[in-house]
């Protein structure tokens, strides 16, 4: 088999790109180890920055996000007792962000592709891709048949367990890891807020996001040796209303339908590509899931390489050559801002002393009272513009 570009991964990062390049006119080939069922199953964050949900509208993909989702003007910080709001809208010239669940994304750019019968294939195995220097190929086995998929290029959407990246010889990983995770709880209930609350509080952060009308999404931080069997629902429930009760937030409970750990990680990858194979999303990072940027950072890259692939084959191989570092500024732009959220909010179990807590209180009274610190959130949390 031939095609232009080899996807190996169809999760968000690599279905978007295979979309984004057939509307250019360039044809892909998706492979995923998983199945079907598996890759849709994920559970991921609820948040698209303005700039996400504008290009899976322009591209013709934000039909159900449209009919489904709901815009968010602010969001809210809670801590000493009190709960300020962030005017997301008002400090970053109007924009705003969509809750929309990114696991709805994936299901539509799933349809999307299997509606233009383009080549979708998941459960493969034995992949392996080859000549990344010269002439690229994939190999793999699928419905029990070896085949050998030669391409132009080779995409490594593969995720932070990603084979692809282990082809970039010669490359730094920068990496840190974070003493603390997320207790995450799916609930049929209604929503204890009308917007996001990011809770600092004595026993742990929480965060309390939406999912729908009736479907609420919390986080409260854990230990991350945390068993979601040692937590019952009554249990988690109380411990939600004694985090956020200073703040006089009610919590609105219910049945609880789904529990997992997140655990907490930042890593980069540099540089994002070797010959031809490229890395987008988590294969070549990851952020810690405060702020939700995990799938809009992978959404940001996919727009960087689409466009410089669509230069290549127009006979402009510099936006190609130079997708690593015109990725990578947006990316650690969005690890500071992922890290600086986390690190504001939660309470270091392996800290000395008190100093973090009274610095965090004083950070959290920066950017609720400095309209320039309270921008810089705005602009980050809707997601930095095109070219940073
Ligand atoms: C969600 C997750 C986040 O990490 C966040 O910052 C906001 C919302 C969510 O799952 O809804």
């Amino acid at each position: 088999m031939r095609t232009q570009v080899g996807i190996v991964g169809a999760g968000p990062a690599g279905l978007l790109l295979a979309h984004l390049l057939q509307l250019r006119g360039i044809e892909s080939v998706v492979l995923d180890v998983q199945s079907r069922a598996a890759i849709e199953q994920t559970i991921r964050a609820g948040i698209l920055e303005q700039g996400t949900a504008d290009l899976l509208r322009d591209a013709g993909v934000g039909a159900r996000m449209a009919r489904e989702s709901k815009i968010h003007h602010g969001i809210n910080l809670a801590f000493e007792g009190g709960l300020h709001r962030i005017d997301l809208t008002g400090l970053s010239g109007g924009r705003s962000v969509v809750v929309y669940p990114q696991h709805e994304v994936l299901v539509d750019l799933i349809a999307q592709r299997l509606a233009d019968d383009g080549d979708l294939r998941f459960g493969v195995a034995d992949v392996a891709v080859d000549g990344i220097e010269g002439e690229p190929s994939i190999t793999f086995t699928h419905d029990g048949a070896t085949q050998r998929l030669d391409c132009d290029f080779v995409v490594g959407a593969d995720g932070s367990h990603s084979q692809c990246r282990r082809l970039v010889t010669g490359r730094r990983d920068f990496f840190r890891q974070y003493p603390f995770a997320w207790f995450g709880i799916l609930a049929e209930a209604p929503p204890s807020y009308d917007e996001l609350i990011y809770a600092h509080s004595d026993r742990g952060f929480v965060l309390v996001s939406t999912r729908s009308p009736t479907v609420q999404r919390l986080y409260f931080q854990c230990d991350p040796a945390t068993a979601v069997d040692d937590w019952s629902d009554d249990r988690i429930w109380a411990e939600f209303a004694a985090r956020l009760a200073p703040a006089g937030v009610k919590v609105q409970d219910g049945p609880i339908f789904k529990k997992d750990v997140l655990q907490f990680r930042s890593f980069v990858a540099e540089p994002m590509q070797r010959g031809r194979l490229f890395l987008v999303g988590d294969a070549a990072h990851t952020v810690p899931p405060t702020g939700a940027k995990g799938l809009n950072l992978a959404v940001a890259d996919v727009r960087v390489l689409e466009r410089a692939l669509g230069a290549w084959y127009s006979g402009d191989a510099a936006p190609l050559a130079a997708y690593t570092a015109t990725a990578l500024r947006r990316v650690w732009r969005v690890q500071w801002f992922s890290w600086w959220m986390t690190s504001m909010l939660h309470r270091f179990p392996d800290d000395a002393g008190e100093f973090d807590l009274r610095r965090q209180i004083a950070e959290l009274q920066l950017v609720t009272s400095s309209e320039a610190a309270a921008r810089t959130l705005a602009e980050h949390y809707v997601g930095a513009p095109p070219g940073v």
